[in-house]
């Protein structure tokens, strides 16, 4: 059973996908994570990133994901980048590797055997667009701009106390923009997705929502 999350940045897809594939006894399968852990593995290897989306020929991107203590781990041929997936720099420089059509290949293909095993939460931007078309249950996670600004804020403070709430609010709308008008899978509503406004909702009333789809369904 594959049910994804698809929404903008600080629409709360991950946190909800968490709780929800806790209460279902899933696994949450992070899709983000694997692109901010490419960013991480070619910034280490000395990749212009900033020129990313027109590299044809790409590095060997051998992907491992386990769960240690509930945490999804990420590795590259064999490393760890779980410790940097949430740097501001990873958050920033993602987009561009994510517009490389040779990198999301790999990782489309990665997602695709590793759903084949396992009852998932999948949560990121083309999941039930391009990678799962066909997905059992598609959620599609919309928030308002001031909304998802004041969350990212909360969680990035603390990392970086200067940061405003105009910086933040400034970052999401640039890659809002650049995640909707990406030449592939760009950011739209997948086809009978449930769209879910959760800027009044907590975390638990949006997984609330979910179930009642879930269950209806099944
Ligand atoms: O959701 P996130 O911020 O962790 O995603 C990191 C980057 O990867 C972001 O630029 C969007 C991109 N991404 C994507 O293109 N497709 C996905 N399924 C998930 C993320």
């Amino acid at each position: 059973m594959i049910i994804t999350i698809d929404g903008p940045a600080g629409s709360g897809k991950s946190s909800v996908a968490e709780l929800l594939s806790k209460k279902l006894n899933y696994i949450h399968f992070n899709s983000g994570s694997l692109y901010r852990a490419s960013t991480a593995f070619l910034i280490e290897n000395d990749f212009d990133i900033r020129n990313m989306s027109t590299y044809s020929k790409i590095p060997h991107l051998c992907f491992t994901v386990n769960y240690e203590n509930g945490i999804q781990k990420v590795y590259i041929n064999g490393k760890d980048y779980t410790n940097q997936l949430r740097d501001n720099a990873i958050s920033i420089l993602a987009p561009k590797v994510s517009s490389n059509k040779n990198i999301r290949k790999v990782i489309d293909d990665f997602q695709k055997i590793f759903t084949r095993k396992h009852n998932c939460v999948i949560d990121g931007r083309d999941i039930g667009s391009f990678v799962f078309p066909d997905a059992d249950i598609k959620f599609y996670l919309d928030c308002d701009i001031d909304e998802r600004a004041r969350r990212r804020l909360n969680e990035e403070k603390m990392k970086n106390p200067n940061i405003t709430f105009a910086d933040i609010k400034q970052q999401i709308l640039q890659r809002d923009e650049f995640d909707k008008n990406k030449k592939i899978a760009p950011l739209i509503i997948p086809k009978d997705a449930i769209i879910i406004n959760s800027t009044d909702l907590t975390i638990e009333q949006v997984v609330d929502k979910m179930l009642l789809y879930i269950n209806a369904v099944n």
